[in-house]
């Protein structure tokens, strides 16, 4: 919908790791994207900046094959490719040595938006802002951009929050979490807070409970040695399944400001009680040798969970009494990624002589991240035909594709994310508060599993829904997970 698209600032945006994976697979397709779609001004720049001793023309080279294989869509042209490669430039730079900085700076226009985003370890994050600032390369209007893992516990997210701020100002500063470039996580905050019909059920007298799903299908091969480190709940609970939490759990804030609304998330990750070891499940892909998740980590012993389950209380006025069950893992029958809001049952039914107490089926709010991305709304309503008052659940359902095929291709989260720093607006990316009060709250939760009882994960089987002990973790409340895959 090129009608849409309002061209960004002209900018040069360094890209530290430009060889890399996720800028080979992420970065550099959507960037292209953008481009393609029109939203660069015509002299902005892209500067490859790593190790490798690369001409231009090689980094060029090395771009186009990256958009064969990871730019997906039928218009991606060799005219545009060609086009885009004149934006081009590469810098080889030592991160931590004197080699390069110089070159980097001659290639700096004064007058136009300056960001680096950091596609590199997180270990190279202090060394990089420190150099940037001493060089005189970081103006104050310059952005930095930096991937996550964002700390591995509070400690380590504070010692990195210093360094950063030692050189950048917050409002400098662009965290990703590229959950929050989602179309359908964008969307979770245009549902409730651009909809008059939501917000008077938004609360624990009208909602029974919240489950949130990241399920995977594939497991950690190629980058066990990472993910051994982490486990699940580093990987993916303590960032992308609390940015969810967050946004379903938030007040409205006041104002769509980039700190209005992170305001109102710090304040949700603030009244989360600690939780108990025994309110969380642990688990473990199992699988044929080669295939078990010990043998994709090369760690036979590794007590690292590729799975996990938990039941988290939002401790105030409006969620008390709500519990938000939170599930996410690898090797799972399906990758699918869905917010379930599960509505109470009506105070009084009127059907129960001819249906029975099951006759009502529940309203359920599903907001689908991955695949379909979606809404539905779970209804009863009448079995059609004749033969009395029989009751059956029915779904109000909508998907974006064909809501609104107009809008195209899917976005990915990277080009919204990327656009957004250009733009200098930081609604969609962590600050170092948020971060940091997230890692308070996970640290104990992660103490709690050195006891014997609770530092082994259950195996569970490739391609199920998990361990035996998640859906038990349910069951003792009366509740059931929806399926994955079904
Ligand atoms: C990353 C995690 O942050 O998110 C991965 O490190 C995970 O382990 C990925 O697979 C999931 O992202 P998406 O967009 O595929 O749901």
């Amino acid at each position: 919908m090129v009608s849409r698209v309002i061209p960004v600032q002209s900018f040069d945006l360094v890209l530290f790791g430009a060889t890399g994976d996720l800028a080979r697979r992420k970065i550099l397709p959507s960037l292209f994207h953008r481009f393609q779609i029109g939203q660069f001004s015509e002299d902005s720049r892209i500067i490859g900046a790593s190790r490798s001793a690369m001409t231009q023309a090689e980094f060029q080279t090395m771009v186009a094959d990256a958009l064969h294989m990871f730019a997906q869509g039928p218009d991606l042209t060799e005219d545009d490719i060609a086009a885009f490669q004149t934006m081009l430039h590469y810098t080889p730079i030592d991160a931590r040595g004197d080699t390069g900085w110089d070159e980097l700076a001659t290639h700096l226009r004064p007058d136009v938006v300056r960001a680096f985003y950091l596609s590199v370890g997180p270990s190279l994050f202090p060394d990089i802002a420190a150099r940037l600032r001493s060089t005189g390369i970081a103006t104050p209007d310059s952005r930095i951009v930096l991937e996550k893992p964002f700390g591995h516990d509070l400690a380590s997210a504070q010692a990195l929050n210093a360094a950063l701020k030692a050189n950048f100002e917050e409002q400098q500063i662009y965290r990703i979490d590229h959950y929050l470039g989602k179309e359908t996580v964008q969307n979770l905050m245009a549902l409730r807070f651009a909809n008059s019909l939501f917000e008077p059920l938004w609360n624990a007298s009208h909602i029974d409970h919240v489950q949130i799903t990241v399920a995977e299908s594939i497991g950690v091969k190629g980058r066990g040695e990472y993910y051994d480190k982490s486990g699940a709940m580093r990987d993916m609970v303590q960032n992308h399944l609390m940015q969810l939490l967050c946004l379903t759990a938030m007040e409205p804030p006041a104002r769509f400001t980039p700190n209005a609304v992170r305001d109102e998330k710090v304040k949700v990750i603030e009244a989360l009680n600690p939780v108990a070891p025994d309110d969380i499940a642990r688990g473990q892909y199992r699988g044929p040798a080669g295939e078990a998740y010990r043998d994709h980590a090369n760690n036979p012993n590794s007590t690292t969970e590729s799975f996990i389950a938990m039941k988290v209380e939002v401790a105030n006025w409006r969620w008390a009494g709500t519990p938000f069950y939170l599930r996410t893992g690898k090797c799972l029958r399906a990758r699918e990624s869905e917010i379930a809001v599960f509505f109470r049952d009506p105070p009084h039914n009127i059907f129960a002589a001819d249906t029975g107490a099951s006759g009502i089926k529940g309203n359920v709010l599903v907001i689908r991240l991955q695949p379909d991305e979606g809404i539905t709304l779970r209804t009863t309503i009448k079995d059609p035909g004749p033969g009395g008052m029989r009751l059956t659940g029915a779904n109000l359902d909508m998907t974006f594709a064909d809501s609104l095929p107009e809008a195209g291709r899917p976005q990915d989260a990277y080009e919204r994310l990327i656009m957004d720093v250009i733009r200098g607006n930081q609604t969609l990316f962590m600050r170092g508060d948020e971060v940091e009060a997230a890692w308070a709250w996970a640290d104990p939760i992660i103490a709690g599993w050195s006891d014997d009882r609770h530092d082994i994960p259950q195996l569970y089987d490739p391609g199920s829904s998990g361990p035996e002990d998640a859906l038990l973790l349910m069951h003792r409340d009366g509740r059931r997970w929806r399926g994955i895959g079904d």
